[in-house]
């Protein structure tokens, strides 16, 4: 992926001009072919096309590649605080000293930061040879190397800002509404989805943070990998979302299965403990100390160690990232890379995903704290069932991605079977040509009327099946199978999801919906479910609940004329306990 024939000028003349078209992302211009900015660019749809799936014929990259790959590029790379008078080209002819820079892109965070990925490796020693621990007034400074510098001024005068940085924030709910409301017919879930998803900076980001962190338990376990799991990989992950980390131990614990000749093996003395989960929480507990004292920009560590899936939690301020950082956790990368799979085979799947999250998100139905609520990965499972369901199918069932395995795909962990094929390309197309409008409206009808009752859902065979026990929604874990992901849903907070989608299919369904027409008020497709809701509505005769609905677009169009801020909060998606079962 190093590009050390491309030259700084050409780079910042890309860059020079893409701000003067777009306003975000930068980094993708300076992105050379064959990285996997490249394949992500190759991969984007134009907004006008046809959602009929298997479009792409470009073969996509496993799951283990992919991560391997942004692993690499994320090793080389560097997050540097800058000061806020800034000039980009003296910046990078000044961090060129060290090797060519392969791309870099800044961003604000309670403060101005780039990051900077330099072609080669040996390229980050040289830059942190030539720099030094600062030397405090009043505090003392723990020395600690790292690949998080601060830049600074000589002469605090001299320089012009000239940067222009990358946003990795989501876009408001009043922006969302404004977005859907405005677009055209038929590209109201993909431009959601362009407004959302996570960019390329962000994905960068994501992968430099784990790096980073590494870097820490790597003072612990030399061998360590940090892999980033859950929405910031699985493609489904919106901008905001948290970050979920697996700090691996695997490299550790098989050294010793090196095969030696003669009649002997060596094993390590080790500490022995009872069991694996306090091995777990002894491990995350010295790391979680590691990350308060030493780990520069990691702030509120909590150690949440007595959780069914034990975790540490922090803040990594630089990037802004809320942290979870889990070991032993091995499935949940697994379901991650099965989500991935789910989300590349058919475009489709991640625009109904988002389009159903924000639709989630906008009636409260799901939220930022832990509770009795739908978690976006349980909405995303109801999601790759309902697809799974249509007749021809959209996706195959797992049970099928199984029999596609070869042996290099055979994998068991902790007992469970989690075999599936992992090279997407030998997944038959769907011949499935529904529109995302008729998915979504379908969505809505199929979940509003859905024994939750009596049956349960499963993606692993793809069909209904009685619910074993008595929870008011039961989704099977896929690899687990006797575990129910959705176990922490309460009825009340069912019934209201069933309410909802009654009402969307519903408002779905009217004629009026279907066109946009600002000057009679009314908000059409996705625009008009992502409304707030009237509380009680689902008592209101369908007439009233249409005069309802229209009262509240007419209110917000108003204040959307008239620029005042209405009553929309930031999106800044959450952060929940993962309620691993
Ligand atoms: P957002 O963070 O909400 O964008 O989605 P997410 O998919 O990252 O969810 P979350 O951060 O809550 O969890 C991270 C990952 O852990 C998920 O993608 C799953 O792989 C796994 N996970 C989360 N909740 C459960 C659960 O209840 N059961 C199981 N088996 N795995 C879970
Ligand atoms: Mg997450």
């Amino acid at each position: 992926m190093a590009v050390p024939g491309v030259g700084l000028l050409t780079r910042l003349h890309l860059c020079a001009q893409r701000r003067t078209r777009v306003q975000r992302p930068i980094l993708r211009l300076l992105s050379c072919p064959g990285t996997v900015a490249e394949d992500l660019r190759r991969d984007e749809q134009p907004s006008g096309s046809v959602e009929t799936g298997f479009e792409d014929k470009i073969p996509r990259k496993r799951f283990s590649e992919m991560q391997n790959e942004r692993r690499e590029q994320a090793q080389r790379t560097v997050l540097i605080r800058c000061p806020e008078k800034i000039s980009e080209k003296k910046f990078l002819k000044y961090l060129s000293q060290h090797g060519p820079i392969n791309n870099h892109f800044f961003y604000e965070s309670f403060g101005l930061y780039a990051v900077v990925e330099f072609c080669r490796k040996e390229s980050v020693g040289s830059l942190q040879n030539g720099t030094r621990t600062p030397s405090m007034a009043m505090e003392t400074a723990i020395p600690f190397r790292s690949r998080f510098l601060s830049l600074k001024l000589k002469n605090q005068t001299s320089e012009q800002s000239c940067i222009q940085s990358s946003d990795q924030l989501p876009p408001s709910n009043r922006k969302l509404f404004e977005i859907t409301l405005l677009c055209r017919k038929y590209d109201q879930l993909n431009t959601l989805l362009k407004e959302f998803q996570l960019t390329e900076e962000n994905t960068k980001l994501r992968y430099l943070t784990c790096s980073l962190i590494e870097d820490i338990a790597a003072a612990y376990f030399p061998d360590c990998v940090v892999r980033p799991f859950g929405s910031s990989v699985n493609t489904f992950g919106k901008l905001g979302c948290d970050l979920d980390m697996f700090l691996d131990l695997d490299e550790t614990r098989n050294l010793s299965t090196h095969k030696t000749s003669g009649n002997f093996l060596t094993e390590f003395q080790v500490k022995n403990v009872p069991s694996e989960r306090i091995a777990t929480q002894k491990i995350l507990s010295v790391i979680g100390e590691c990350l308060d004292h030493f780990g520069p920009g990691c702030v509120g560590v909590q150690k949440i160690l007595n959780a069914r899936c034990p975790l540490v939690r922090f803040s990594h301020q630089a990037s802004g990232f809320q942290c979870d950082l889990t070991t032993n956790n091995r499935i949940a990368l697994t379901s991650s890379e099965l989500l991935y799979i789910y989300g590349t085979l058919d475009s489709r799947v991640r625009a109904l995903v988002f389009g159903i999250r924000c639709w989630a998100r906008a009636h409260s139905l799901t939220s930022s704290i832990p509770g009795a609520w739908i978690t976006n990965f349980s909405l995303t499972m109801m999601v790759i069932f309902f697809l799974q369901r249509r007749s021809p199918p959209i996706l195959p069932t797992l049970d099928s991605l199984k029999t596609l395995a070869d042996a290099e795909d055979k994998c068991i962990i902790e007992g469970n079977n989690c075999t599936f094929v992992r090279d997407l390309n030998r997944i038959k197309p769907s011949g499935n040509t529904e529109t995302l409008e008729l998915l979504l409206k379908e969505f809505f009808e199929y979940f509003g009327n859905f024994a939750f009752n009596k049956n349960s859902i499963n993606i692993r065979q793809g069909r209904e099946q009685n619910k074993p026990d008595s929870s008011p929604l039961y989704i099977q874990n896929p690899f687990e199978t006797s575990l129910n992901i959705s176990k922490n849903v309460s009825q009340s907070q069912l019934q209201k999801f069933v309410d909802l989608a009654q009402e969307s299919a519903w408002v779905l369904q009217q004629k009026d919906t279907d066109r946009l027409s600002v000057s009679n008020n009314q908000p059409w497709g996705l625009a008009a479910i992502l409304l707030p809701t009237v509380p009680n509505r689902r008592s209101f005769t369908k007439k009233k609940r249409k005069r309802s609905a229209n009262e509240s677009v007419r209110n917000l169009l108003e204040s959307l004329k008239s620029n005042r801020t209405a009553n929309f909060t930031e999106t800044n998606e959450k952060r929940t306990v993962s309620t691993q079962t």
